[in-house]
């Protein structure tokens, strides 16, 4: 028997209707579209303005439109991970009213949260579970409903996060593609410069915390930056040079769309050429835990059987990391 991989076979999202441009953010907070713009790379991000709409529904379009494009058949899915930041309740978990939703009656499910770096922890826990041979198929998705989180009266804050899922599906693999290399960190001691604090078991949320905005995220913007760029180019160093790829080798950059510059400054410390990095942060802003997954989607048709992709994140936590697929199919859709 050749040994199992793990490979993403199928691709799907979603993003609201709803399009909130720095124009309207300029009406809103005092800012403008050149400092968004020069500074972040952001034009416009998609919000879910249904407040009765949380997290799952942007997980189970997401799921669905997978589902859909792939004729699939939900009751064959085994494993529906949700990695999100922004579950619809504290309990019981969004997977498992987003899998009921989309049919697939026959999966566990479980959320999984690592802040901006969920998406990316989602992968190596999904590509476990496959090479393990304990299950054929796991339904990861990315979602967030980051809307639900930010002050829009914060600039700091509100100009920077978008709605959004992306959902990807993994299968084992015979011939060696598909996940091939992992690079995970954390550092608690970086969580008091991005947290979204109120509400959580250590920190009751009172009528004084609400009447301050105590609800909402929380971030100081340069230490953040800072680590950012250190981590994830260092992360993604790390992940070339133990599996001898170069700037040549290496087909795809798909790095957490936080702000271009730090997208920018990891590409440029693997010394990658432009077209080699994905790019969607102008129209979607920093989805979250779905900003890896919206990228392959919007790239799906450009990559090919075989692609060495290198994904990276870093945020709240602190998480990052980097990790490394040998892409498995050559779209039709
Ligand atoms: O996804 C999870 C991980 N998150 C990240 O990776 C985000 C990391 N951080 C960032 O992307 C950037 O730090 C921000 C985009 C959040 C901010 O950019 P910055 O270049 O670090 O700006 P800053 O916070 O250092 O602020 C520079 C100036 C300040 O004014 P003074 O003190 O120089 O007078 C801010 O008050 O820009 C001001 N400022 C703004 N001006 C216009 C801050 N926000 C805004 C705004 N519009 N929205």
């Amino acid at each position: 028997m050749s040994k199992i991989s793990a490979a993403i076979t199928a691709v799907g999202a979603y993003v609201p209707e709803y399009i909130l441009t720095n124009q309207i953010l300029e009406t809103m907070v005092d800012t403008n579209d050149e400092w968004i713009t020069s500074r972040t790379g952001i034009k416009e991000r998609r919000i879910l303005k249904d407040d009765g709409k949380g997290t799952s529904y942007l997980a189970i379009k997401a799921a669905q439109n997978l589902i859909k494009k792939n004729n699939m058949n939900p009751k064959d899915i085994e494993v529906v991970i949700v990695a999100t930041a922004t579950p619809d309740m504290k309990a019981a978990s969004t997977a498992s009213f987003t899998a009921s939703e989309i049919g697939a009656v026959n999966a566990f499910t479980f959320d999984m949260d690592a802040a901006c770096s969920s998406f990316l922890y989602g992968m190596s826990v999904a590509a476990s579970y496959i090479e393990s041979g304990r299950y054929k198929n796991v339904l990861l998705i990315g979602a967030d409903k980051m809307s639900s989180i930010v002050n829009y009266k914060d600039r700091a804050t509100c100009i920077i996060f978008g709605d959004g899922a992306g959902a990807v599906l993994f299968e084992a693999n015979h011939e060696n593609l598909g996940f091939q290399d992992e690079y995970l960190r954390s550092d608690g001691t970086g969580r008091a410069y991005l947290q979204a604090t109120y509400g959580g078991s250590s920190f009751k949320l009172t009528p004084e915390i609400l009447e301050q905005g105590g609800q909402y995220a929380f971030q100081e913007g340069r230490t953040v930056f800072k680590n950012a760029v250190s981590s994830m180019a260092d992360a993604a160093v790390k992940i070339l040079e133990r599996n001898n790829l170069t700037k040549d080798s290496v087909d795809w950059l798909a790095a957490h769309q936080a702000n271009k510059r730090i997208i920018d400054a990891t590409a440029n410390r693997i010394d990658l050429h432009q077209d080699k990095v994905m790019c969607n942060i102008h129209k979607y802003g920093n989805t979250t835990s779905a900003t890896l997954p919206l990228l392959i989607n919007d790239y799906e048709s450009q990559l090919k059987k075989g692609d060495n992709v290198i994904f990276a994140a870093f945020g709240g936590g602190f998480n990052w990391g980097a990790t490394y697929l040998k892409w498995a199919y050559n779209s039709k859709h």
